[in-house]
């Protein structure tokens, strides 16, 4: 199976599935990392080894919809079966997420459905909640709503600071992400009525 990665930054993320791939022989190659910045991070990891890399600047585009079908374009050219979003901080229209429906995976740092959007790490310490963490879900139109395929968990401790709960989250993201795109790419997700089945049978 093919696969590409959005990435917009440091590419964390990303880089635990390429190891992943790599280290667990996944049946799956990662076609392509592809970027809105030039200046992302993760570009050079997934360079150096040996993956594709394209740049798509969102800045060059006047709107949303010329952008996700710029992107799209280049996407398809590495026939994917599926997307993964790993840290990609743009909103996508919905024609764009329709068009990779059921293939395309965002990992969203929070419990979901709590705190969906931007700085849950600070929204989570702000509502004082005993745990945090992590979810996989499905992309669909509606931000960060999709079908979950799996949460990790972490503890809030009392004296956490944005930066010593992102990273205990970060920490766990590292494993799940590769753990749920290694069961898309063995066959083991479906989606029946709304929710994600997964075959976890050896
Ligand atoms: C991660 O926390 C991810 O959950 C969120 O953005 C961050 C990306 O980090 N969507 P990285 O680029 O993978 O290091």
């Amino acid at each position: 199976k093919n696969i590409v990665i959005l990435i917009s930054g440091r590419g964390s993320n990303m880089e635990a599935v390429v190891r992943a791939a790599r280290d667990q022989q996944w049946p799956a190659r990662i076609a392509a990392v592809i970027s809105n910045r030039a200046d992302a991070a993760g570009l050079a990891f997934a360079a150096s080894h040996g993956i594709a890399t394209a740049v798509v600047p969102n800045k060059d585009y006047a709107t949303r919809a010329e952008f996700d079908a710029a992107l799209r374009t280049v996407i398809d050219g590495y026939a994917p079966d599926l997307v993964v979003l790993a840290g990609f901080m743009r909103i996508l229209t919905p024609e764009f997420v329709d068009h990779y429906a059921g293939r395309m995976l965002n990992i969203h740092p929070s419990l979901l459905p709590a705190f969906p959007g931007l700085a849950t790490h600070a929204q989570a310490l702000a509502a004082g909640v005993p745990e945090h963490g992590a979810t996989v879900h499905f992309v669909t139109a509606e931000l960060d709503h999709g079908p979950m395929v799996a949460q990790a968990a972490v503890p809030v401790l009392p004296d956490d600071t944005v930066d010593t709960l992102s990273a205990r989250v970060l920490k766990q993201e590292h494993e799940l992400y590769p753990r749920a795109i290694r069961w898309f790419v063995e066959d083991r997700l479906t989606i029946e009525a709304g929710k994600v089945v997964v075959d976890d049978s050896p």
